[in-house]
C-alpha cells in the first residue's frame, strides 16, 4: 500500500491541472499540494482512499457522492463525525487538530480530487462521434469529413480542459458550419465528452497521454478572468454586481468534474454566441490555462452560496444546540457564547472547529444523553447564515452604529 500511495502521491503532484478555492473569498490562495501533505500526515489517508488509492476503512473522499461541494463535504464529515471519531480511537491513532490555514488546504486538495474525471469510455466515444455527427465534418488521421480540421493533432496532446478548449475557440466556425450543413449543434451529457476524447486520441494513436502541464488553476484568477473575458456582462455572482442575461453562477449546481463542467460550458455555446453577437460583446476566447483557471473558480462558488439565516436559526434550536451554546451576547451556557466566533464562519471554518471542539463537544452531549446532530447540506448552510448574522449583531460594524446614531 505504501508504494501505491506514494505513486498517487507523485501522479497527484505532476497532474496537469488542479483546483484552489476562491481566493476572493478567503485572505490567501490555499495550496491543494500543501493539502495532500495535510491529508497525508492528519491520518486521514490511513482509512480513506482518494482517486482509489489509500486505506479501506471510509468512502473515498473524491469519489462519495456525499461530498460533491464544499458545504457537502463540511456536512459530511460533520454527520459522520462521532462513528469517525470512534475508529480513530478503536486504530489507535490520535485525534487530528486543525489550523485554519490546513483545513483551507485540505478543502482545497479534496476539491482538486474531485474535479478529475474518470478515464473515458474509447468504444462509447466512438458511438458518439458518428451520433453526434462529428464524422461528416472531421476526420481522424485521413479518416472522415473534410469539412473541419482532421483532430489527430488536437487529441494528441492535450488534457481534457485543453481539449475543450480548442472546441470552444472553435465554435463559431463549426456553428456557421454547422448551419450550412443543416447539422444540430450536437449537445453532450455527463461524462460524454470524456468519452469522446479518449476515442479521438485512442483512433488517434496517440498511445500514452501527453499531458500538457498547466500550473495549478488558480480560482482567484479565474476570479479576474470571469471580469476580462467579460461573462460579467451576463452572469452575476451573488446579488451584487454582473448581468442578468444568464442565471446568478453562486446559484446554480454546476458538476465537478472538468469534464462535465466543461459541457456545461460547451452547451451555453451557441446561446452565448448570439447575445454576445447583440451585444457586441467578443466571443470570448481562451487560453487552455485560463479556462482551468475560470472552471476552478466557478467550482469554489458552491463553497460562499449563501445560506438562510432565518431557516438557520429554526434549524440550531431543531438540532439542539441551543441547548449549550448562548446566542446573544450576554448569554451563558455550558458551551461557548457563539456570537465571539473568532473565525468567519465558512465552510472550512466550521469544520475546523468540529475537528478542534467536536469531540469535547460529543462528550457533553452524551453526559447529557443528547444525540449527535446530523446536517445535510442545506441545513449546514443556513446554519453558517444564521450564524454569521448573530455575529454582525454582537459586533457592529461602524456603519451600524453611524444608522443608530441617527434616529
Ligand atoms: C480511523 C479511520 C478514519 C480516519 C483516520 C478518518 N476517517 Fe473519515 N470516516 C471514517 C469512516 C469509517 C467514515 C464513515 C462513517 C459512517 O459511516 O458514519 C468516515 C466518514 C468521513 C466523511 C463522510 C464521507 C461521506 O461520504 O459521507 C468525511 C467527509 C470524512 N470522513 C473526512 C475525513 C477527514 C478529512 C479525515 C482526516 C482529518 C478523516 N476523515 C479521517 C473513518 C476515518
Ligand atoms: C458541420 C460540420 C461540423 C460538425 C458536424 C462538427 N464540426 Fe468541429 N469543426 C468544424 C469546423 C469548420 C471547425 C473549424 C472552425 C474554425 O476554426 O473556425 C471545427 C473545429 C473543431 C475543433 C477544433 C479543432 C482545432 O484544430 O483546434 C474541434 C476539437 C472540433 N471541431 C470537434 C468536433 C466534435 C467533437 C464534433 C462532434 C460532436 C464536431 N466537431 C462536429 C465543423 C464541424
Ligand atoms: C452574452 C451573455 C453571456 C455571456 C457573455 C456569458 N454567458 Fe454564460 N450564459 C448565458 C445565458 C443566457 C445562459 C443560460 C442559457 C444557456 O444555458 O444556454 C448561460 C449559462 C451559463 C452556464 C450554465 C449555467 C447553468 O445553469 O447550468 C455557465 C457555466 C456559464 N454560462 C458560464 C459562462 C462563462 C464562464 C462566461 C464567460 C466566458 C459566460 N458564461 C459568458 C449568457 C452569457
Ligand atoms: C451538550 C452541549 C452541547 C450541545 C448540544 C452543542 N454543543 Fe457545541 N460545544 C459544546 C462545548 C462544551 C464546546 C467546547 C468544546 C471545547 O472546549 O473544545 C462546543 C463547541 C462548539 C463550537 C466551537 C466554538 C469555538 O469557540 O470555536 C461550535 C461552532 C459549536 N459548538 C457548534 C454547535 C452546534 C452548531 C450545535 C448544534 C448542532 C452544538 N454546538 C451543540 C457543547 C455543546
Amino acid at each position: 500500500m505504501t508504494t501505491n500511495i506514494a505513486t498517487r502521491k507523485h501522479v497527484l503532484m505532476t497532474i496537469a491541472v488542479s483546483v484552489a478555492l476562491a481566493a476572493c473569498a478567503l485572505a490567501r490562495n490555499p495550496d491543494p499540494k500543501v493539502g495532500m501533505k495535510v491529508f497525508w500526515d492528519k491520518g486521514c489517508i490511513h482509512c480513506h482512499p482518494v482517486l482509489g488509492e489509500g486505506g479501506n476503512i471510509g468512502p473515498d473522499l473524491s469519489r462519495s457522492p456525499s461530498t460533491a461541494d464544499g458545504v457537502e463535504l463540511a456536512a459530511a464529515m460533520w454527520s459522520h463525525a462521532p462513528q469517525m471519531w470512534q475508529r480513530i480511537s478503536q486504530e489507535s491513532l490520535q485525534l487530528p487538530t486543525f489550523q485554519a490555514d490546513e483545513m483551507e488546504d485540505l478543502f482545497a486538495f479534496l476539491a482538486m480530487a474531485r474535479s478529475f474525471d474518470e478515464p473515458g469510455n474509447a468504444a462509447a466515444g466512438m458511438q458518439l462521434f458518428r451520433a453526434k455527427r462529428c464524422v461528416e465534418c472531421h476526420s481522424i488521421r485521413g479518416q472522415g469529413g473534410k469539412v473541419g480540421p482532421d483532430l489527430a493533432t488536437v487529441a494528441s496532446n492535450r488534457n481534457p480542459v485543453a481539449w475543450v478548449t480548442a472546441m470552444w475557440n472553435h465554435a463559431p466556425g463549426m456553428f456557421r458550419a454547422l448551419a450550412v450543413k443543416g447539422v444540430q449543434f450536437p449537445r453532450f451529457e455527463r461524462s460524454e465528452m470524456v468519452d469522446l476524447e479518449s476515442y479521438i486520441r485512442s483512433a488517434a494513436g496517440a498511445g500514452t497521454k501527453q499531458q500538457i502541464y498547466l500550473r495549478p488553476a488558480a480560482a482567484g484568477q479565474g476570479a479576474v478572468l470571469f471580469r476580462t473575458k467579460q461573462c460579467i456582462r451576463c452572469h452575476s455572482i451573488g446579488a451584487a454586481e454582473g448581468g442578468r442575461l444568464g442565471p446568478d453562477l453562486s446559484r446554480v449546481a454546476l458538476p465537478r468534474r472538468f469534464g462535465e463542467i466543461a459541457v456545461v460550458m460547451w452547451n451555453h455555446a451557441p446561446e452565448m454566441e448570439r447575445l454576445v453577437a447583440a451585444q457586441s460583446i467578443p466571443y470570448p476566447k481562451f487560453e487552455a490555462q485560463e479556462l482551468a483557471d475560470v472552471l476552478s473558480y466557478l467550482n469554489s462558488l458552491s463553497l460562499n452560496r449563501p445560506g438562510n439565516p432565518t431557516a438557520g436559526a429554526a434549524t440550531f434550536a431543531a438540532k439542539g444546540c441551543t441547548a449549550c451554546h448562548a446566542t446573544t451576547a450576554s448569554g451563558k451556557g455550558v458551551g461557548p457564547n457563539l456570537t465571539r466566533l473568532q473565525q468567519s464562519l465558512t465552510p472550512v471554518s466550521i469544520a475546523r472547529m468540529m475537528w478542534n471542539h467536536g469531540p469535547a463537544m460529543l462528550q457533553r452531549m452524551e453526559k447529557s444523553s443528547i444525540e449527535w446532530p446530523a446536517f445535510n447540506t442545506k441545513e449546514l448552510a443556513d446554519t453558517l447564515a444564521y450564524l454569521a448574522s448573530i455575529q454582525a449583531r454582537s459586533q457592529p460594524t461602524s456603519q451600524l452604529k453611524i444608522s443608530a446614531e441617527e434616529p
